[in-house]
């Protein structure tokens, strides 16, 4: 099958992101041309090194490129001070220079951590992503969204700050564990449900199967989100408007992890899954989409096998007022009002500046209601 190529369209910030099989094996001769010298520095967790980093390294030896590599623990609290401290002076041990390139192999937390530390090291360098799980493919490998979380909340600490190349290698998909897989699954019907009804349509035809493992399929999905994420960052890179429609699900999502400890009771993705079903609900209940619309979200994530509402979140979720006030602490909050992503239908998503609060805390009351 032939790598789809898309192009994130920023002027002299523009880079390609390449998706398809076998692309950790081409790595070296990939990420050759933008090498000043035969050198790479490369930041990985302990889980996706135990995988492929192996061939990451022979990737490398075969164009002659000298490969240096740190480890880091995996998990999301390897996203902070300690280990971006640790990232960066690694980096300087290692001698890279501004004209050097950094590699994150790994996941949504390498990502942001090794694109934040490039962005930093001598002013900026430029760096590379291999993301190694679909929601790092198709969401936080593109778009230049870098930094950490503080005791103070997640991603408070971070920079805009590109790569160069994006390599998405399907292959490494089918060595997700299938909940990874779904987790990563809601972020894709999440460009569906913003912006794209045709996908959405493609999506309940052919959802199943792909995460199945049928690899062409994987290949089709992950194009396409990455194709509107990449049309939604070249328009609106610092989201002054547009891009905040990636956002859909996130402000219902940030609460429920905040109330699970984001813990493995609710992982990020399977949160957008069931914030978007959310946003389409109360989307209905505020007039605004066909009543339909939530059940159609809710029926295609349960084919699926995906969470879909609180009820499927197991352990004590706190009260309605509870989630609405973990909801207002979230970054979005602009003036004290409620923010939403909202739907006029499936594929038509818009920034909702003042939503009520009542119709929230109502909808997040019968929800909480129907675990009972
Ligand atoms: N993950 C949302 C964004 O990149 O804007």
């Amino acid at each position: 099958m032939s790598m789809n190529v898309v192009n994130v369209d920023l002027g002299a910030r523009s880079y390609e992101v390449r998706i398809g099989q076998g692309l950790i094996a081409q790595a070296g001769h990939q990420i050759a041309p933008l090498l000043h010298r035969r050198k790479v520095a490369v930041i990985t967790d302990d889980t996706v090194a135990a995988r492929h980093l192996m061939e990451l390294a022979k990737a490398f030896e075969n164009e002659g490129i000298a490969m240096t590599a740190l480890t880091i623990p995996p998990g999301e609290s390897s996203k902070g001070w300690e280990q971006f401290a640790r990232t960066v002076e690694w980096l300087l041990e290692q001698k890279i220079e501004r004209r050097d390139v950094v590699v994150a192999f790994g996941g949504g937390v390498v990502g942001d951590l090794v694109g934040f530390a490039a962005a930093v090291l001598r002013r900026g360098v430029r760096f590379v992503q291999i993301p190694t799980t679909l929601l790092a493919q198709v969401d936080s490998s593109v778009g230049g969204k870098t930094g950490i979380n503080t005791p103070q909340g997640k991603n408070l600490v971070g920079a805009f700050h590109q790569p160069s190349l994006v390599l998405a290698d399907i292959d490494v998909l089918s060595t997700l564990a299938p909940r990874d897989f779904l987790a990563g699954y809601g972020e894709v019907v999440k460009y569906g449900l913003l912006g794209d009804a045709r996908f959405y349509d493609w999506l309940e035809a052919n959802a199943v199967e792909m995460a199945r493992g049928d690899v062409a399929l994987r290949q089709y999905a992950v194009t396409r989100s990455v194709e509107m994420k990449a049309g939604i960052v070249s328009r609106d890179e610092t989201e002054e408007g547009e891009r905040a429609l990636l956002n859909l699900g996130h402000t219902f999502c940030h609460a429920l992890e905040k109330a699970t400890g984001f813990s493995d009771r609710l992982l990020h993705g399977e949160g957008v899954a069931i914030g978007c079903a959310m946003a389409f609900e109360l989307s209905q209940r505020l007039g605004l989409c066909a009543q339909e619309a939530p059940s159609r979200v809710r029926a295609h994530l349960k084919a699926l096998g995906m969470k879909t509402d609180l009820r499927d979140i197991d352990g004590d979720l706190p009260g309605a007022d509870a989630l609405l006030a973990l909801m207002g602490q979230d970054k979005k909050v602009i003036d004290g009002k409620l923010r939403f992503i909202l739907a006029r239908g499936i594929g038509e998503a818009f920034v909702a500046e003042d939503v009520p609060t009542d119709t929230v805390r109502a909808l997040l009351a019968d929800a909480l209601a129907a675990r009972r």
